[in-house]
């Protein structure tokens, strides 16, 4: 039987009008929901996904400020835009959008967000809280994947989860999220140093494929039954489009639904699933605010 396609869309909308009704509640206290989002540069990939993000942003009724920035800036006037977020109260959470142009430290830049307003949960002191099992603020793309599998209802406890890829935004933390307890998988983590990739794929119940590279999973590598959620958002050459190209993950789609038991495409799987987390990370920095002003009165 071929694998149940998640409808990542579905899933992501009833998560975006959950967010919405937070908004609504807050704004009744006080605390309009607001992102501040950092852009440096023009890459188009960048300037797409922000506009998705401010979008959304307004539908779900929350605010946004935004500090776009020139190719070429120097890193102190990202610090600088970060410090005046930081210090602005009407501002809940802050982005800045990832990758930074070349020169810019990802690094320094990130660890320069509050951790009340690190919304993406990137910075130094979100991760070490999150890895310690703390509260803080998750990424958005692995927190939209434990929906995921919420959502589908996957056994996840007892499971053995392999994550391909170790980024800093979806892999680690995934892989992380994934072995928490209270999710209790066994994780493997594979990376482009993994010798015999497909012998760790083949041992997946959970097959998480993180890595940018299309077609890297193919139907051979992955075990009878599997959950299969591919992250990998590629651009591909296709003249019979018209933009000239098309998004494919890392997973080889049509061979994998004939092995997985369940499967999100590309696009709409994980990628409006980032989104809805992002929105209710926001309404939670913005509850955060509200519980601590009216503790204080
Ligand atoms: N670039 C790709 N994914 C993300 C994300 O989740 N957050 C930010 N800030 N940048 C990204």
């Amino acid at each position: 039987m071929p694998a149940v396609i998640i409808d990542g869309g579905a899933i992501a909308r009833k998560i975006r009008a959950r967010a919405a009704q937070s908004a609504l509640a807050l704004a009744a206290r006080g605390e309009r929901p607001c992102l501040a989002v950092i852009l440096v540069g023009n890459d188009p990939a960048s300037l797409s996904y922000v506009g998705a993000k401010e979008k959304a942003l307004a539908q779900a009724g929350m605010l946004s400020v935004d500090a776009r920035l020139p190719e070429g800036s120097s890193e102190a006037s990202v610090l600088a835009a970060i410090e005046r977020f930081n210090g602005d109260d009407k501002v809940h959470g802050i982005l800045v959008q990832l990758p930074l142009p070349a020169g810019l430290s990802e690094g320094r830049v990130i660890a320069a967000i509050s951790p009340e307003k690190d919304v993406d949960g990137f910075c130094p002191v979100s991760v070490g809280n999150a890895t310690f099992g703390r509260p803080s603020f998750l990424p958005c793309t692995p927190s939209g994947v434990m929906e995921i599998l919420r959502e589908i209802g996957a056994v996840v406890s007892g499971a053995h989860a392999v994550v391909v890829g170790r980024s800093c935004i979806v892999g680690r933390p995934m892989a992380m999220m994934l072995g928490a307890r209270g999710a209790d998988a066994t994780v493997t983590m594979c990376h482009s140093g993994t010798r015999d990739l497909a012998r760790h794929t083949l041992q997946a119940d959970i097959l998480v494929a993180a890595a940018g590279r299309p077609g890297l999973i193919t139907a051979d590598m992955i075990k009878p039954g599997a959950v299969v959620i591919d992250v990998g958002v590629n651009r591909v050459a296709d003249p019979s489009r018209e933009s000239g190209y098309r998004l494919v993950g890392d997973v080889d789609f049509e061979g994998a639904l004939e092995r997985a038991s369940h499967i999100t495409p590309v696009p709409g799987g994980v990628g409006p699933m980032t989104i809805a987390m992002l929105l209710e990370n926001v309404a939670k920095a913005a509850r955060e605010r509200a519980e601590k002003k009216e503790g204080k009165q």
